[in-house]
């Protein structure tokens, strides 16, 4: 359902990607492996809407992201879409609990029903004694398990992930992990993730191995 046919990306002299195609079927969950700097993070930003490629398609459904208007697309990634950025980027000024809340919020669930499914979150993520304290005040591996929290919570239908588990030790990302292909399993979710750690990877339904912008086997 979410496809990239050939695309193109280059910052300047640098290509980012030079013709990388991809598809992720519903409720799948797809690794993006690779060397640092193979293209890895851009591929996901692509798929996500987030960056506009240059040349080729990304296709959710039969929509065409690159023709959608900024609003569309903004429409799009707060309804269906979530995120976990290679850097935890929670909202320095609210709390766990809020931070995790926003996407319910912003798409209008009732406040009992907010509170029932971000307490759920806090405990399933193991982060309920922190789920007051402001992202300053927690480490980073339970920033990084709230940015994870916050990126479910809305039950999306496509999932992005650049290592989120990257900074975890082995037991949180076990729990970070777990999460994301229950949602994938309950939801129906398609998961799209960027690994460094084998483990992981091996997980997913799917590898996608990156080289100089493209997928192995495809060059
Ligand atoms: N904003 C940018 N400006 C210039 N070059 C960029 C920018 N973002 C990425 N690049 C370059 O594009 C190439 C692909 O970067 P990308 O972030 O997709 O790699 P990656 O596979 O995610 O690597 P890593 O594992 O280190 O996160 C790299 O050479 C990178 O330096
Ligand atoms: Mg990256």
């Amino acid at each position: 359902m979410l496809s990239a046919r050939d695309v193109g990306l280059t910052y300047g002299k640098t290509v980012a990607l030079a013709g990388a195609s991809a598809t992720v079927a519903e409720g799948s969950v797809v690794a993006l492996i690779g060397a640092s700097g193979s293209g890895k993070s851009s591929l996901l930003y692509c798929l996500a809407g987030l960056l506009t490629p240059d040349t080729g398609e990304i296709r959710l459904d039969d929509v065409l992201l690159n023709n959608l208007s900024e609003d569309e697309r903004s429409e799009l990634r707060r309804k269906h879409f979530g995120f976990v950025f290679q850097f935890a980027e929670l909202v320095p000024e609210l709390t766990l609990r809020e931070n995790i809340a926003l996407p319910l919020e912003l798409n209008g669930w009732r406040r009992a029903d907010r509170k029932k499914r971000v307490d759920d979150l806090l405990q399933q993520l193991d982060i309920v004694e922190q789920a007051d304290r402001r992202p300053v005040q927690v480490s980073g591996g339970q920033a990084q398990r709230a940015a994870v929290a916050r990126a479910i919570v809305h039950r999306p239908r496509l999932l992005f992930a650049d290592e989120p588990t990257g900074s975890l030790d082995s037991v949180n990302g076990a729990i970070v992990l777990s999460a994301m292909l229950q949602l994938a399993k309950e939801n129906g979710t398609s998961v799209v993730l960027v690994t460094h750690d084998t483990s992981v990877a091996g997980q997913a339904d799917e590898i996608i191995e990156m080289r100089d912008g493209r997928m192995v086997g495809s060059e």
